[in-house]
């Protein structure tokens, strides 16, 4: 249960029963002495109510019902509550086994990440969205969502014309595919040299949008294999994205003429430079004039807004989803929040559906400079994806060289890419961030190999347990198991927060902070060693903390070896 809502559900309950609304702003305490939870809102509510806050707060301490759930309540400081749970409590619901309540009002969500351009390879652009969204996929389902993945792959527009030009004239074979970077640099290099080229191209892409037989069938192979590219990335990194959950770009194509008579039925279209263009008075540039989504070319060509447009209507009318998630570099931000406001003015989206863009910064190398190789190119994934896997190697074989070979490639696979994987999540997803190998390679801190090797040390504990341990009182008895169980506790509360805001390094800063308690816990509280009530109280912590370390890694994506 999330035991936030359910304390912060008992306040508004006696703020109300003072004749008070508002915020109670329950907050998880920032120290031990201010309680587990600390009600920080009455301050605000009192000001509004022109009332002191302290004797506000003591009415309100007053009304709460906090029975066999809390102990008496405190006033703190100007007008806190601090709230400390009953050990009865919190050994009652230490002694349900772990499980995420589902949330009460189910909805359909529809996640829409990756979706890389199919024109190039996947690069380190990508990867951000990928695993982001993917962590996010798996909290919502986990939570009873239904939840639709949509990888809005780009495999339409003009690149596509120089790409067919050149597989069409250089006779490219399967094996010179298999490096798509190169070939769209080689196509590229010619497109700009060439105008002859450049005019077959052009037409090229006149034959594909018109349907023309051979085109379609010379894209089709090459997005085919661009594809295959994407699928081996995503089983790589073990991420959920399928075939299935393709939706291309071209899959809009009979819709964009449908989307343009709507926008001119509800009278948003305006005509500029010969252009359709929508304005709307909320969107201004610097200089004060309104600035238009483009949805038409003046060549009857259609943009990547027009797609996305007619890609709302699709999720809203044909898969009737309840909330849309976009997980795109921040740089789109304000493309998404003019193709929202457009697709609500048309009626494409309802005003009941959640339209959210959620962005992410750009991935940097150590020296704050955008993620590049040595000699200035982008980063290939497949690439990235093999440095992780041989450092996290090196790192294996000197720790474990004990164990067989093939184990220990095991080992390096989940450590190399639950590192490039975690270090992504950990941090917040809406600032840049430093890619930095050593960091998220190193067994201390806030990394994957730490908390990987956190699983695999509570597992070596029940190694040595033979028999099973009797259940017992779970009240915990040392200030250690205290603060552990506390933190065991709010399992729930960060995975519905992740949910709600798409921000999975609250799950990754929960799980880190879980570990380190248990550190601390198992430091100063002998298990095995201890007596026969001791001993199985703390064995069933040992259990639910790794129940949790492992629930929580599996739902950001990372695998946990057996042993490491
Ligand atoms: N293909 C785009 C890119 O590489 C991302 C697409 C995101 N999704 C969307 N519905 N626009 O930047």
């Amino acid at each position: 249960m999330n035991i936030r809502t359910f304390l912060e559900q008992r306040v508004r309950n006696a703020m109300s029963a003072c004749g008070l609304a508002g915020n109670p702003g329950l907050q998880p305490a920032a120290r031990p002495e201010f309680g587990d939870y600390q009600v920080n809102g009455i301050m605000g509510v009192a000001k509004q109510a022109r009332r002191n806050p302290r004797e506000l707060a003591g009415e309100v301490i007053a009304a709460l019902d906090l029975d066999g759930i809390a102990e008496p309540p405190e006033l703190a400081g100007p007008g806190f509550i601090n709230l400390r749970l009953t050990p009865a409590f919190l050994a009652e619901h230490l002694a349900t086994p772990l499980a995420v309540t589902p949330a009460g009002n189910p909805q359909h969500v529809v996640v829409d990440y990756s979706a890389p351009n199919l024109a190039k390879e996947m690069h380190v652009g990508h990867l951000r969205s990928t695993i982001i969204g993917d962590a996010v996929v798996r909290v919502l389902s986990t939570l009873g969502h239904t939840v639709t993945r949509q990888n809005h792959v780009g495999d339409w527009g003009t690149q596509f014309g120089m790409l067919l030009t050149h597989m069409q004239e250089a006779g490219a074979s399967s094996a010179e595919l298999a490096d798509l970077e190169a070939f769209y640099v080689q196509a590229k290099q010619r497109f700009d040299s060439d105008a002859e080229f450049a005019m077959r191209s052009r037409a090229n892409v006149v034959a594909l949008q018109s349907g023309e037989v051979r085109a379609r069938a010379a894209w089709q192979r090459f997005i085919d294999i661009s594809l295959s590219h994407c699928q081996a990335v995503y089983d790589r990194l073990g991420v959920l994205l399928t075939a299935a959950d393709v939706q291309p770009e071209s899959a809009y194509n009979d819709d964009l003429p449908e989307v343009i008579r709507d926008l001119a039925t509800a009278g948003l279209l305006t005509q500029s430079d010969g252009a359709q263009c929508v304005f709307l008075d909320e969107f201004k540039g610097k200089d004060g004039n309104v600035l238009p989504l483009i949805v038409q070319k003046s060549d009857g060509g259609y943009l990547y807004a027009t797609t996305d447009l007619a890609a709302i209507r699709y999720r809203a009318r044909t898969l009737r989803a309840d909330r849309v998630l976009y997980f795109t570099d921040a740089r789109q931000a304000l493309h998404f929040r003019q193709v929202f406001a457009v697709a609500r003015a048309a009626g494409f989206a309802p005003p009941d559906l959640q339209l959210e863009h959620l962005p992410f910064g750009a991935m940097l190398g150590r020296d704050g400079k955008p993620f590049k190789t040595r000699a200035g190119g982008v980063v290939k994934l497949t690439e990235l994806l093999d440095e992780a896997t041989q450092r996290a190697r090196a790192i294996v074989n000197a720790k474990s060289a004990e164990l067989p070979e093939e184990e220990r490639a095991r080992i390096a696979h989940a450590v190399g890419i639950g590192a490039v994987k975690y270090a992504d999540l950990s941090k917040n997803r809406t600032n840049d961030y430093l890619f930095d190998w050593d960091q998220m390679l190193s067994f201390d801190g806030n990394t994957a190999p730490y908390l990987q090797y956190a699983c695999t040390r509570i597992r070596s504990i029940f190694r040595r347990v033979d028999a099973d341990f009797p259940a017992v009182d779970m009240a915990p008895a040392h200030a250690a198991e205290r603060q552990l169980a506390m933190q065991l506790l709010r399992y729930q509360e960060v995975v519905e927060t992740v949910a709600a805001e798409g921000l999975p390094h609250f799950l990754c800063v929960y799980l880190y902070d879980l570990a380190t308690r248990f550190s601390q816990f198992y430091e100063q509280c002998p298990v095995l060693n201890a007596e026969a009530d001791d001993r199985a109280r703390r064995l069933g912590l040992c259990a639910r903390t790794l129940a949790t370390l492992e629930g929580g890694l599996g739902l950001l994506g990372i695998e946990v070896p057996e042993r490491m």
